[in-house]
């Protein structure tokens, strides 16, 4: 009676131990080992191709795993088949059933299975995501957005311990994304399942996940709450799929017990060994764009500082909420600042003269010794609202 209209019948963990995926001539998932707690929304994030599908079939039961184990619970599903796993899985097309009605829809699971009050347990779920009021339509009379919780909600009603969703948000346009984020999010807060989310947008797994794995070619590269991914990334890959960062390859010259330090033609970087994977040789450091300030003389040398320059600002964009400005360093390259627009007008002008500082403690060292060419550019993600403005003058 009391679990009667609670869907808070707790999550279950996920353990993946060792596993291996292989098609023929090609390895999917090198060597993948995964905790997820119970009741966390947990998202695996990266490029198209890198094994996220894969990995959602591997734990519905879809795939057999080339080697290792599967656990739900701490109980040893590897060998059970897909019915038998207490999964459900939403998938991006939602093929929901369009001769039913909403409640139908939502009903079928629970009548197959031969649950009691399917039509009440529905009904309760419809109301959950908030369409209760169109439980009579039929799919077609639907939005893609309301559709897209119609799937959900099939999925939840099941009580599944887990609940895997392949990049269940795809098929919307940009606002109803977002839109959508923020409800499943409240909706797996409500229910206290445990979410597996399968995303290649960092904001989507940023703005939901308590926990993000970046996965790239079948290995996950970096795992952790979105705040420490983004501000410590460990490799190039994550530093540059998550956000943007400026990254220099740099020789490490010297330090001392808290930091290390490199000398460069207009500057030196220094990175504190806390936040660097590599203490010697070759590595490259790195530090976002929005950590960077620009001055229009040579800042004077202040302790706990990196400052660079001169150089000189190639391009300006104003973006809005900010305005972001390429600096062209003589030794480095290009470097990207963004500044926030909390002054009138512009601090700095295409073709002006810049140096550019930053907190010592913003900086990263990464495990590679190189970037890697060629591999990914990310985008903004304003971009979509942004007007590329060049000032002339
Ligand atoms: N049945 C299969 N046979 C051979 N290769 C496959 C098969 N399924 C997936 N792959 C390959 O495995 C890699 C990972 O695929 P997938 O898990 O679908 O990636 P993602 O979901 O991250 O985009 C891809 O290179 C894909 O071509
Ligand atoms: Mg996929």
């Amino acid at each position: 009676m009391a679990a009667e209209n609670s869907f808070a019948e707790a999550g279950a963990d996920l353990e993946l131990i060792g596993i291996q995926k292989r098609f023929p001539g090609f390895t999917a998932i090198e060597n993948l080992d995964l905790t997820i707690p119970a009741g966390s929304f947990f998202a695996l994030l990266g490029p198209s191709g890198c094994g996220k599908t894969t990995t959602l079939r591997l734990v519905a039961g879809l795939e057999d795993p080339s080697a290792g184990r599967i656990l739900i619970g701490g109980q040893d599903v590897t060998a059970l088949k897909p019915h038998k796993r207490p999964v459900n899985t939403v998938f991006q097309s939602y093929a929901l059933f369009p001769h039913m009605t909403i409640l139908e829809n939502v009903a079928f699971g629970l009548r197959r299975r031969k649950i009691s009050n399917p039509l009440q347990k529905a009904d309760e779920v419809l109301r959950l995501v908030e369409l209760d009021q169109v439980a009579d339509r039929k799919p077609a009379q639907l939005s893609g957005g309301q559709q897209q919780r119609v799937a959900l909600a099939r999925a939840v009603v099941n009580r599944p311990a887990l609940l895997l969703l392949d990049e269940p948000l795809g098929a919307l346009d940009l606002k109803l994304r977002r839109q959508m984020q923020f409800e499943l999010k409240q909706i797996q807060q409500e229910v206290g399942l445990t979410f597996l989310h399968v995303t290649h947008d960092q904001e989507e797994a940023m703005t939901m996940a308590d926990t993000v794995a970046v996965m790239n070619k079948g290995r996950i590269e970096q795992m952790g709450a979105p705040e420490e991914l983004y501000e410590l990334p460990k490799t190039v890959f994550v530093a540059n799929f998550l956000g943007q960062s400026n990254l220099f390859t740099v020789d490490v010259d010297g330090g001392n017990d808290q930091t290390l330090h490199t000398v460069l033609p207009g500057g030196k970087i220094s990175v504190p060994r806390a936040r660097s994977e590599r203490t010697q040789g070759t590595m490259t450091v790195g530090v976002r764009p929005e950590k960077l300030r620009l001055h229009t003389s040579a800042p004077a040398d202040e302790a706990g500082v990196n400052t660079l320059g001169p150089g000189t600002i190639t391009d300006v964009s104003f973006i809005g909420v900010s305005t972001q400005y390429t600096v062209e360093l003589p030794a480095l390259g290009s470097v990207e600042v963004f500044a926030q627009n909390v002054e009138a007008g512009p601090a700095a002008r295409l073709g002006d003269q810049v140096w550019l500082s930053w907190h010592v403690e913003h900086t990263f060292g990464l495990a590679d010794d190189h970037l890697e060419t060629g591999s990914l550019t990310t985008e903004f993600s304003t971009q979509a609202i942004a007007t590329q403005a060049t000032l002339s003058e």
